[in-house]
């Protein structure tokens, strides 16, 4: 069905794996050298062509196939032609992946009916206990009444799979619904009603990373009893939809994630019937129509799947965002309410609380000499990077400081440590990494510690004379009521390529999550039962991804658009202390941060009112955005003009979130919006506004929404307007609030950001 893959191209670029590229120190750069090959001159190239209007386009593979490689110029067909073809597309847009030189390449670009040629790239990859954090039990509620995701498909792009995990067991999993056309890649018996399909562009389908098999268990994993990682966070480990369906797409290899893999990975999951995607995985944010996952998930979402997606790992900095389109659900990272501690404990007996997974039980609790591993004039052995410490003989036996750098490479700083001859590690964070701290499988015993303690550690490390320290292992512990908090990393907006939608949309939980994984930490447990805790916005994706399954098994009829505004106005803004939720600084987190809050499943089920958007309603945003009639088509996979329809401003697009910017002399910015009754026929709503810093006025026309039936939808008109006194209104770079629908039953709030 799909063409080989290529796997000597020359350089080709990548999409992250948002988890695990900066937990070891895979960086996209090292990706492509690792494909890059100078003695060849092809190189994978994406082509998007026009649809043949004249010719029926579910012609048949091979005919489809014909049409492509009529756009491959002679000097590609004359000698192995089928060895160029990468990818033939049929349902995620009309276009192949092809090996080429620059020059066929550019003589592709001059034919009729081409819209679109580019080399590929290639992206990066960015528990047991979050469903009860997040409110689901069993017998009970959500689980109950989805009757815990039964018949839904969840379709995951990622590192592939180890199919013989306990999570993925099938018991009690009915057989796949009959619209489910997937097939399964590996050989003999791995898949199963719970892991229904397996595709792979880039060899076999087994995860040989880890990243894939831990997000798909966190999506949809079965009940597995006294799960833990190296004894910790144990428990009953499962997914979020515990009877839903998997099918596997394996689009990413430890470097990253080729696009014309991606695109493969869509074209097959839109076809074999998925109800969601689930992608842990982005790039950089670019123009929606040159953006593989933005075309992709639209693909996907014209077809009624739902697609969730991380929102990447390059916080805490601003408008670091991937997968920004509005018809993306953009997932941020924030913990939960456990942690596994360990404590430094000084020679002047002060103690501070840290995390590692690693918890040996034999580590002696006597005070080690304690150091820095900086060296003057060379600074990544302060961060201890790897052969930075290369010998070194004045770490023996000793504790080790390591500034945590840029965050990659944990695991890696405590290698280079043990190597060097070092008892154990303290890696300490600096002001970017704030009070996020994060519990690794280090190889040595360590304790990831906040900067604020890292600061006062390398304080006594100064003053005292024969610094001393060791680490205290304390395990797991539950009920850190600052949970949830958003970590450092998790990227932040606004967005880049379309200021007008909010995002990320929601935050879910991405730190220290514990999940399937392909390869035991330790002798006590086998290949088939093993568990790592991991972090990044990779692991808070998968759980939105089940809470969109949940949401689509009681709601068969809501469209993705409901399914998103369900979760985004029911979402939580305040953490277990009943305070604002906080970030990386313990300061109140931002809406950039945060989108609409954390996600509450229990409520999003019932949302009351629901902002829907049709595909219809694209058009006019693109055009908005000013995208010329054929940059449009790439996206929409139709012929659309411009000049002959309403544009809308992205703001006015029926988003269940508000994004506004007072540019220039601009004083009032106006929206509109539509929301229908899913609640109870007969509703009565009322407006509150949550009052915005730097406006003069939010005036909500009507202010009172009356309902007598089901489905039935109502208009209401925002007007903002900017302070006269322009000084005073200029003192936030941005400002945020929030409209909320109040009735008897239901609470439905419209977030609100400002940027002046
Ligand atoms: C985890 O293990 C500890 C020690 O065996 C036990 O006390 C605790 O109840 C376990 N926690 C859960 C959630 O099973
Ligand atoms: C689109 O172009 C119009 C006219 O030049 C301009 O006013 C508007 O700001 C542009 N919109 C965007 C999103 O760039
Ligand atoms: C509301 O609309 C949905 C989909 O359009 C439909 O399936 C459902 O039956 C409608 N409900 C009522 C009470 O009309
Ligand atoms: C983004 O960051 C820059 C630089 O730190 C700052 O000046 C700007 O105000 C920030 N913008 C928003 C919307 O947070």
């Amino acid at each position: 069905m799909e063409g080989r893959k290529c796997r000597s191209c020359p350089t080709t670029v990548m999409i992250s794996l948002l988890g695990l590229a900066w937990l070891l120190s895979i960086s996209p750069a090292d990706a492509a050298i690792a494909v890059a090959n100078p003695s060849s001159p092809l190189s994978t190239y994406i082509v998007q062509v026009r649809k043949p209007a004249d010719q029926d386009f579910a012609a048949t593979p091979g005919d489809l196939d014909a049409f492509y490689r009529s756009f491959l110029p002679a000097t590609a067909t004359s000698s192995n032609q089928e060895h160029r073809m990468v990818h033939s597309y049929r349902n995620v847009l009309s276009g192949f992946a092809a090996k080429l030189t620059t020059e066929e390449a550019e003589a592709i670009r001059e034919k009729d009916g081409v819209l679109y040629v580019r080399p590929e790239e290639a992206l990066s990859l960015h528990t047991t206990h979050t469903p009860d954090f997040l409110g689901l039990h069993q017998g009970v509620g959500l689980w109950k009444d989805s009757n815990f995701g039964k018949g839904v498909i969840i379709g995951v792009l990622d590192t592939g799979i180890f199919p013989d995990h306990i999570s993925f067991s099938d018991e009690g999993v009915p057989p796949p619904p009959a619209k489910w056309k997937g097939g399964c890649d590996f050989n003999g018996k791995s898949c199963n009603n719970k892991l229904i399909g397996a595709r792979s562009y880039t060899g076999p389908p087994d995860d040989q990373v880890g990243h894939g098999t831990h997000t798909s268990s966190t999506a949809a994993g079965a009940f597995v009893r006294r799960a833990s990682a190296l004894g910790n966070a144990n428990g009953t480990a499962v997914g979020m939809v515990p009877l839903a369906h998997l099918a596997i797409y394996k689009v990413c290899e430890v470097f990253g994630c080729l696009e014309s893999d991606i695109l493969a990975g869509f074209d097959a999951a839109i076809e074999d019937g998925v109800d969601v995607l689930s992608l842990s995985l982005g790039g950089i944010s670019r123009p929606f129509y040159d953006d593989v996952i933005a075309k992709g998930a639209f693909a996907a979402t014209q077809k009624g799947i739902f697609v969730s997606c991380s929102a990447g790992n390059s916080g805490p900095s601003n408008s670091t965002l991937s997968n920004e389109a509005p018809w993306i659900l953009t997932v941020g990272a924030s913990s939960i309410d456990r942690t596994i501690t360990a404590s430094v404990q000084l020679g002047s007996r002060q103690e501070f609380d840290g995390e590692t997974l690693y918890q040996p039980h034999d580590f002696p609790q006597k005070l080690l000499p304690l150091v820095h591993a900086g060296k003057t004039g060379d600074p990544s052995s302060a961060s201890c990077l790897p052969g930075s410490l290369r010998g070194r003989s004045d770490l023996q036996g000793k504790v080790v400081v390591c500034d945590i750098g840029d965050a990659k490479g944990r695991l890696e700083k405590g290698q280079e440590v043990k190597d060097a001859g070092g008892s154990a590690m303290i890696l300490a964070n600096g002001p970017t990494e704030g009070y996020t701290t994060l519990a690794d499988a280090h190889v040595l015993p360590a304790v990831h510690v906040s900067y604020v303690a890292g600061a006062a550690i390398k304080s006594y490390l100064r003053k005292a004379p024969a610094p001393t320290a060791t680490i205290l292992f304390k395990g797991t512990r539950i009920g850190t009521s600052a949970a949830p908090a958003v970590s450092f990393f998790s990227s932040r907006g606004p967005n880049i390529e379309s200021p007008g939608i909010l995002k990320p949309d929601i935050i879910g939980p991405g730190v220290n999550i514990l999940a399937s994984w392909p390869f035991p930490l330790d002798k006590s447990t086998s290949k088939t039962d093993a568990f790592n805790v991991i972090s990044g916005t990779s692991m808070a994706c998968p759980h939105l991804s089940g809470v969109a399954a949940l949401l689509k098994s009681v709601h068969p009829d809501w469209s993705p658009a409901a399914i998103k505004s369900a979760i985004v106005t029911t979402a939580a803004t305040s953490n277990m202390k009943h305070q604002p939720i906080i970030d990386q600084t313990l300061h109140p987190a931002d809406i950039f941060a945060t989108g609409a809050g954390h996600v509450n499943p229990s409520k999003a089920v019932d949302p009351g009112l629901i902002y829907d958007i049709g595909l219809q309603d694209y058009v006019p945003y693109f055009c908005g955005l000013n995208y010329t009639d054929s940059e449009i088509e790439m996206i929409v996979q139709k012929k659309v003009t411009c000049s002959s329809i309403k544009s809308i401003p992205d703001y006015q697009l029926n988003y269940p979130s508000i994004s506004v910017m007072f540019g220039g002399s601009v004083t009032k910015v106006s929206v509109t919006r539509t929301v229908r009754n899913v609640g109870p026929a007969k509703s009565h709503y009322r407006s509150v506004i949550e009052q915005i810093k730097g406006l003069d006025s939010i005036d909500v026309r009507p202010r009172d929404l009356e309902f007598t039936e089901a489905n039935q939808t109502a208009n209401y008109r925002v007007d903002f307007t900017r302070g006269v006194d322009r000084k005073a209104a200029a003192t936030t770079p941005f400002a945020q609030g929030a409209i909320t629908w109040v009735s008897a039953l239901h609470s439905v709030r419209t977030p609100v950001a400002v940027v002046f």
